[in-house]
């Protein structure tokens, strides 16, 4: 039974921390790594590994108050359009620059709303990335879908580009709660949206859902899920939302006292995994459900799961290169994210020059941080032993932090046989014990909640 009173003591209803989508986390990167750093690293990569692709498309045709992307409203396709020509710009820039004979095995479209492209302009897109970079022959390509940007024949398009993979924004289907939040969205367009993506071959499914949403209590979270289970995704993502108005200046338009408590949001993440579950479907790390044949659920029984910017994945590719506004890479060496300001990033590529603005170079001593962090929030433990055959002395720092967090939390985590386990009591404080190993944390007020 879940022990209310000692999760409580150990902050789960007060402390603030990352996601940990990444070690260290995007406040941390400097402008010291930029696009001198860009270019090394992508020329250096290992041809005999493929690599992912990030397309970041900062637009939507509406946007929604509670939403924390980055992104943009627009009205007209014309912003649109001038974003993709610049795009195109860099995909041939990363085309002429990536060592020869690299291969893509993962691509994805976010933002924003990837599906606010015209069918035209999908197609020139995702002719331009295949001209670029030759498509390992199981890759997989996923889309972000927002079904009110969205119709059946962009659904095609990205269909013969290669889509075989989608996830549709719901959040949640309560009238009350989509007012509060500015997101309008019926529960029949997302089932049409979801037959038609099924109907065009995309192989797995997956729903974003979010809750403690503004006016959203238990009784409305609990419809959504059954709405969301009617419509058998392969996979669902649910998150807390994280109300951080500092950053997100549109979350102003919520009002505060709408939020439920953090122990009634305690209580509509657990609802909601008991139900998700109670389908068969297996839970997988912190907030995501996948059927067991899914290939996430696959990757979480092998110990395959990772994470990235996206949340949770199997991708095992060494390096993300991250192209568009904002977006952010992953190479062996370190991060590198590219202007976040639009204006900013189109000067950039249209001059010739990558856009990288700031990034983080790995040393050793992150890395193995990094790698500490990413296994806790996917398998929920650590092997000490195998980071120090890798990593070496640099793994001491890390052992001594599990020594530390088993006195800490002696009800919530066990620390034998050179193995660190999060035990199951102790899985709702799995983003707390994680910033025990981050050598860059201090108490944080501008994280969001830690459930
Ligand atoms: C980049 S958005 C793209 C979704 C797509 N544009 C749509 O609306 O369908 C990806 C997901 O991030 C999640 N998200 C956005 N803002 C959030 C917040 N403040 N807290 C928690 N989750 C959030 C939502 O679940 C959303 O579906
Ligand atoms: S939730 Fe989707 S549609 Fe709404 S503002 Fe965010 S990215 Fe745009």
């Amino acid at each position: 039974m879940t022990d209310l009173i000692a999760l409580t003591q150990a902050g789960l209803f007060e402390k603030n921390v990352p996601r940990y989508t990444s070690y260290p986390t995007a406040p941390h990167f400097h402008a010291e790594v930029g696009r001198s750093h860009f270019a090394d690293w992508l020329g250096a990569l290992d041809t005999s590994k493929p690599v992912s692709l990030y397309i970041h498309i900062p637009f939507c045709e509406r946007l929604c108050w509670f939403c924390a992307c980055r992104t943009q409203g627009v009205t007209t396709l014309s912003p649109v359009a001038a974003y993709l020509e610049v795009l195109l710009a860099e995909i041939a820039m990363f085309k002429a620059q990536k060592p020869e004979g690299l291969k893509l095995a993962r691509l994805h479209f976010g933002g924003g709303s990837p599906t606010i492209l015209s069918p035209d302009m999908i197609r020139n897109l995702t002719t331009a990335i295949r001209d670029a970079i030759e498509f390992d022959e199981n890759y997989e390509f996923s889309v972000e879908i927002d079904p009110t940007a969205c119709n059946d024949e962009k659904i095609a398009a990205l269909a013969k580009g290669g889509m075989n993979r989608a996830s549709i924004g719901v959040q949640d289907f309560n009238e009350r709660v989509q007012g509060a939040i500015g997101r309008p969205q019926g529960f029949d367009l997302t089932k049409s949206t979801v037959d038609s993506l099924r109907r065009h071959g995309i192989e797995s499914v997956n729903i974003d859902m979010v809750y403690g949403l503004p006016y959203q209590d238990l009784e409305a979270l609990q419809n959504t899920v059954a709405q969301v289970i009617s419509l058998s995704p392969d996979r669902v993502a649910l998150f807390g939302y994280a109300h951080v108005p500092w950053m997100a200046k549109r979350q102003k338009m919520i009002p505060e006292e709408s939020l439920a408590p953090p122990e009634a949001r305690f209580e509509q993440a657990m609802t909601a995994a008991e139900m998700f579950t109670q389908t068969g479907m297996m839970e997988i790390g912190i907030d995501h459900f996948a059927k067991p044949e899914d290939s996430l659920a696959i990757a979480a029984k092998n110990g395959g799961l990772r994470r990235n910017f996206q949340g949770y994945t199997d991708d095992r590719c060494s390096a993300l290169i991250g192209l568009g506004a904002s977006s952010i890479s992953r190479f062996p060496q370190g991060y590198i994210q590219n202007n976040a300001a639009t204006t900013t990033y189109l000067k950039s590529i249209k001059s010739g020059e990558w856009s990288a603005a700031r990034g983080f170079a790995l040393g050793p001593a992150d890395q193995v941080r990094s790698r500490a962090i990413e296994v806790l929030m996917c398998d929920f433990e650590v092997d000490i032993a195998a980071l120090e055959a890798e990593y070496g002395s640099f793994a001491k720092p890390v052992r001594a932090d599990c020594k530390r967090m088993a006195k800490t939390y002696p009800d919530f985590v066990s620390f034998h046989n050179d193995t660190f386990t999060i035990l199951d009591a102790g899985r709702p404080l799995t983003r707390i014990i994680a910033s025990g190993f981050d050598a860059f944390n201090a108490p944080n007020h501008r994280h969001s909640r830690a459930i």
